[in-house]
């Protein structure tokens, strides 16, 4: 049996995790600091590594107490070393290699995107190899065909904003706050899809992603009406119904090109596994468009529960417990990167 304590600080989320063989959650504990962030509008790195050395030893002591383990049961650490905030990575590095040095244990470096991809193996319902994984998270959007463990193969990225990305700059720019997906995802419940037709970038021929039209076009929206003098402060937009229909409208599009893009790739490299994971993947009514899709294209869709889709730290474990089977151990003079490619 082996057990692995995943730790992540790659943004603003202090996680730490105890999972066993690479699959059973036996603890899961995210410290967020959205409170701190959020009367800024977004994240600020250097108060999310404060927070980070704050909270590292608290986190991963609470996972080892929920989980009744000590120091003394863990067969590795794995950690995430990348792609992140280069402040907040250092955290979690610095602190994951100092533990498994004085406990001569191994040390397990894990790229937060293939953390992501394997948040769907905490689930009792796994795909098999290969399958599509469609990543969608505030830093990413991606698309890879998983031939095998440490075999991906990048069909398609956005070129310019990441899909959550997106979601938290139309949210600061409609006044509503930070972290916007969760935000608008609730009050696009209220609105109707159809009411203003948006852009949407399917980059015809190709499966990457763009973003960053659609935002200006909701910009644009908002300037056209009158509805706030966006930029330099906050829009107060009184009319309810019109904002809940501009959520609507913008997550309409959003899930349109998500949900194309990956009936091309299914089409495109005839395979019937898909796996829709990251932060925005938390998104219902993302998640029941892609079953929708995968029901009519007769493909198996897989989405972990939503707490293993947004950032957390079972997700790196599991990767890691198939660094730690294959013995691909990371030397303690690892460096985390902001960038690094999957
Ligand atoms: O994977 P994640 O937790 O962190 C990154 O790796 O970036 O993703 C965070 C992103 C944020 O942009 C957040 O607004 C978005 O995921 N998000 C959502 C929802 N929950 C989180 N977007 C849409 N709907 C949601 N329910
Ligand atoms: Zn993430």
């Amino acid at each position: 049996m082996s057990i692995i304590l995943g730790i992540d600080t790659s943004c603003d989320d202090t996680a730490a995790a105890v999972v066993e063989n690479g699959t059973k959650v036996i603890s899961n504990i995210v410290s967020t600091q959205t409170e701190i962030h959020t009367k800024y509008g977004g994240i600020v790195p250097e108060l999310a590594s404060r927070k980070h050395i704050e909270m590292i030893w608290p986190v991963v002591d609470e996972a080892l107490k929920a989980a009744s383990m000590k120091l003394d049961d863990l067969s590795g650490v794995a950690v995430c070393h990348g792609p992140g905030l280069i402040g907040s990575l250092l955290v979690g590095c610095s602190f994951a290699k100092a533990l498994c040095y004085s406990k001569g244990i191994p040390f397990l470096s894990v790229n937060h995107l293939e953390g992501h991809i394997f948040s769907v193996l905490l689930e009792a319902s796994k795909p098999l190899f290969p399958f599509l994984a469609l990543i969608v998270s505030g830093g990413h959007t991606c698309l890879y065909r998983v031939d095998g463990f440490g075999a991906y193969h990048e069909l398609g990225r956005t070129r310019d904003d990441a899909a959550g990305e997106a979601y938290d700059k139309v949210s600061k720019l409609l006044g509503l706050g930070y972290p916007g997906g969760p935000i608008i995802e609730k009050i696009a419940q209220e609105g109707n899809p159809k009411a203003i037709d948006f852009p949407r970038a399917y980059l015809p021929e190709s499966l990457d992603f763009s973003f960053s039209g659609l935002k200006t076009a909701v910009l644009n929206f908002v300037k056209r009406n009158e509805l706030g003098i966006v930029g330099k402060d906050i829009p107060h937009i009184t009319n309810h119904a019109l904002l809940n229909d501009i959520a609507a409208s913008f997550q309409a599009s959003v899930i349109d090109v998500l949900v194309r893009k990956t009936e091309w790739a299914i089409k495109k490299e005839c395979i019937k596994h898909v796996v829709l994971t990251g932060g925005v993947a938390a998104n219902r009514a993302l998640r029941k468009r892609m079953r929708e899709m995968g029901d009519e294209k007769k493909a198996e869709v897989f989405i972990p529960s939503p707490s293993f889709c947004t950032d957390n730290a079972a997700m790196i474990a599991s990767a890691g417990y198939h660094h730690f089977k294959a013995e691909v151990f990371a030397g303690l003079d690892l460096n985390p990167k902001a960038y690094i490619p999957l």
